[in-house]
């Protein structure tokens, strides 16, 4: 078992090697290579022959839930490799990565193929809700631009956003959570990041006759409402949230269940107002 952290380069290989091995589409190369991997994220690998072949990863988390902040951890890239499967080898690395977080909550978001996997190690499933809200809007105004990620100068401006900015919901969110919104522009999983001003960045784009916005990151309060001329090229009918929007759009109303989010707790108690964490800081 070994414990990877930001400072081992043939360490991190091994773990960037091992990932595209059980999770198809992820990769964490381009991510390490922009530097984004600091010191809140280890990995807890099982090294064989120098080759990484079970691992669980951490995060460690300013979640907020109900507007109290607390230390806590996501877990994330918990796999084993196909060819060792079935030898414990993922029980190990879970259990090395929950020790080293001691009596610190845990929550981790699966997958349909894990869902009795996780209740072994004392997690229980917990629901998400989606969130959208019906509105009628029209291109209007300076179309925001978009940033890129790729460019330093970009990143370090929203690793500053999300510590010292509004954190988009406090019902069940986080703060600081830039190194895991990178990671899906980094992976092209992520919507545009577009500028509304200094200040005001949003993750969003448009599909259909929707505008899905996936999170917005500023330092203080802005009309939103007012802004969403400036964040689409065609007119359209209804948001979608890809976070819990009491702050930024208070007349979304639940629009079902995330059935896809797949949400696990450890040591955690969740709001009972619906709530959606924010899928940026998915890992
Ligand atoms: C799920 C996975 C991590 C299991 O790895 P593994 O090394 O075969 O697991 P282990 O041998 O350590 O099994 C540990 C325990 O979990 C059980 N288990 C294994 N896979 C399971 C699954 N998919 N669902 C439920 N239980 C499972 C084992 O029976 C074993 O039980 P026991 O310790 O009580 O005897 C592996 O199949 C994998 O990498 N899957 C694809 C990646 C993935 O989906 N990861 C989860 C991301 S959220």
């Amino acid at each position: 078992m070994t414990e990877i952290g930001p400072g081992d380069a043939a360490l991190k290989t091994a773990f960037c090697d091992y990932v595209p091995q059980v999770f198809r589409k992820a990769d964490f190369r381009r991510w390490t290579d922009w530097g984004e991997w600091n010191d809140d994220y280890r990995a807890f690998s099982i090294l064989e022959d120098g080759r990484a072949v079970a691992n669980a990863s951490l995060m460690r988390m300013r979640l907020l839930v109900e507007g109290r902040e607390v230390t806590a951890f996501q877990f994330g890239a918990v796999g084993c490799v196909p060819s060792h499967r079935g030898r414990g080898l993922a029980r190990a690395a879970m259990e090395a990565a929950l020790e080293s977080c001691g009596d610190a909550p845990v929550i981790l978001f699966a997958n349909k193929t894990v869902l009795d996997f996780y209740p072994r190690f004392g997690f229980v499933p917990e629901r998400e809700t989606l969130f959208a809200a019906r509105h009628e809007a029209m291109p209007g105004g300076p179309p925001a631009p978009s940033l890129d990620l790729a460019e330093p100068a970009v990143r370090a401006g929203l690793a500053a956003l999300s510590s010292e900015g509004l954190p988009v919901t406090e019902r069940f969110g986080a703060r600081a959570y830039s190194t895991i919104a990178s990671w899906y522009e980094a992976n092209k999983f992520a919507r545009p990041l577009r500028r509304l001003g200094d200040d005001a960045w949003v993750f969003a784009s448009v599909e259909g006759d929707t505008l899905y916005i996936d999170d917005v990151f500023a330092r203080r309060p802005f009309d939103l409402r007012a802004e969403i001329p400036r964040l689409i090229d065609r007119p359209i009918t209804s948001i979608q949230f890809g976070f819990t929007p009491e702050r930024w759009w208070p007349g979304a109303e639940p629009a079902g269940e995330d059935t896809e989010a797949y949400l696990f707790v450890r040591g955690l108690t969740l709001p009972r107002e619906p709530h959606r964490f924010p899928a940026m800081a998915h890992t």
